[in-house]
């Protein structure tokens, strides 16, 4: 088995990582040296002017994430590859990563080769598992020469997988994706073992794991477990290693420990979120490490019966002080939270009234001297705002919520309550 040793990369105090997003060429996968970024904060009060001239951004508490990853590794004794597909669930991807592999993390999970890419033109060094699909001869190539580790279920793309290994000399690792009933991607499980075989056999391929997803329907889960421990009897009792063998995302990991195997692949309670209200029971202790703040912009009082926002969704009842606020649904807050959702400012939560519109709440602050510039807490760790009760009220899964924030949106990285890193997109 081709495992890249883990290595530590440097968390420097500020770091403000400028990156295209989309698929790097070939002469772009080189390491991007900090020093290369078009702009750089190089202090803490460097950081803090910037977030002076920000409209909306988003706060990230390393801290809180470095909490979970050791919550969760003491929970399951075992390797925990933090999923950071998906911008790291919109906490951002290279900063999250560049932090985990300092805390000893060993292997990533993407959710496409851009990710991989990314994370690998950002210097990053770790074992990268990439869960989406490859199409050209191109991405098999690049996923071979910079050491990602391709999910594979296709015979397909393991011959290329393979020819990619002998053209650029070095193995090609895969992590195989059984499929134990979920039925939506992987190779059957009752195909594995000969699919495994078949791989096993080509020249330069490298098994790294097998893996599979559950249903989250716990009389399920139990029978899918037992198919995947099939697959690896079976890939043993043919002389093959299967590698690491994984089943388990948050669901599983507070609610199944038989089912922990060698490697568990937390995302949501990763960044300190219980997906549902059984799991706070599991005796896990989480903490959330995402909020999404935005300034007043501007402050007017309107009187009783004076409409406000599109529609005239909101009728004011009384003569009252109201605060237009830059966020709205391009940033990911939910237009289901009009007349319904609550922000944090000035010591309390205050009500948004009236439509959420693309770039706008507008929020009751009757009773306060809010001004323009003040800053408003739109999402939060705790009460009406937390992800959790954001999701409830609009009616939204917490994990369309944080996979909704628009990566445009700039992120501030805190450590010891300072803030250390900025990404500005
Ligand atoms: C294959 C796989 N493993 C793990 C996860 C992480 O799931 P969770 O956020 O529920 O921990 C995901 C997320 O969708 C996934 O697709």
């Amino acid at each position: 088995m081709t495992v890249r040793p883990a290595r530590r990369v440097p968390w420097p105090l500020i770091v403000l990582v400028a990156l295209a997003s989309g698929c790097a060429t070939e002469s772009e996968t080189e390491p991007a040296a900090e020093a290369s970024a078009p702009m750089a904060a190089s202090s803490t009060p460097d950081i803090a002017g910037r977030v002076d001239e920000f409209t909306s951004w988003i706060e990230v508490d390393l801290d809180a994430i470095g909490a979970n990853l050791e919550a969760l590794r003491q929970h399951t004794g075992v390797e925990v590859m933090p999923v950071v597909k998906n911008n790291a669930y919109g906490h951002g991807l290279v900063p999250i990563v560049r932090y985990l592999a300092g805390q000893g993390v060993e292997r990533v999970f993407v959710a496409n080769v851009q990710e991989a890419l990314e994370l690998r033109q950002a210097g990053i060094d770790l074992n990268i598992v990439n869960m989406g699909p490859l199409f050209t001869d191109g991405q098999h190539m690049r996923t071979v020469e910079l050491g990602i580790t391709q999910v594979v279920f296709d015979d397909g793309v393991v011959q290329r997988l393979s020819d990619a290994a002998s053209a650029v000399g070095q193995d090609a690792s895969v992590f195989v994706k059984v499929d134990t009933g979920l039925r939506r991607v992987g190779v059957f499980h009752d195909q594995a073992a000969d699919f495994i075989e078949r791989a096993a056999s080509l020249p330069g391929i490298a098994i790294e794991g097998i893996f599979s997803t559950f249903m989250q329907t716990p009389e399920e889960d139990r029978a899918m477990l037992a198919r995947l421990l099939a697959v690896e009897t079976d890939v043993r009792a043919r002389g093959i290693d299967p590698g690491l063998r994984s089943m388990a995302s948050t669901d599983a990991i507070l609610h199944f420990p038989e089912s922990h195997l060698d490697l568990v692949r937390p995302g949501m309670s990763l960044y300190g979120i219980y997906p549902e209200e059984k799991d706070l029971d599991a005796g896990v202790t989480l903490t959330p490490a995402l909020s999404l703040k935005a300034r007043i912009e501007l402050v007017k009082w309107v009187d009783e019966g004076d409409s406000v926002t599109y529609w005239g969704r909101f009728i004011a009842p009384r003569r009252m002080m109201i605060a237009t606020v830059h966020a709205g649904f391009y940033d990911g807050v939910p237009r289901e939270l009009a007349n319904v959702g609550s922000v944090f400012y000035a010591g309390e939560f205050r009500d948004i009234i009236g439509s959420v519109s693309l770039n706008h709440v507008v929020v009751d602050v009757t009773g306060t001297d809010a001004s323009p510039g003040d800053t408003v807490e739109v999402i939060g760790h705790a009460g009406p705002n937390a992800v959790s009760a954001i999701a409830e009220t609009a009616n939204w899964m917490v994990y369309s919520l944080l996979n909704h924030l628009n990566p445009q949106t700039p992120r501030v990285y805190y450590q010891g309550g300072e803030p250390a890193a900025l990404l500005e997109p």
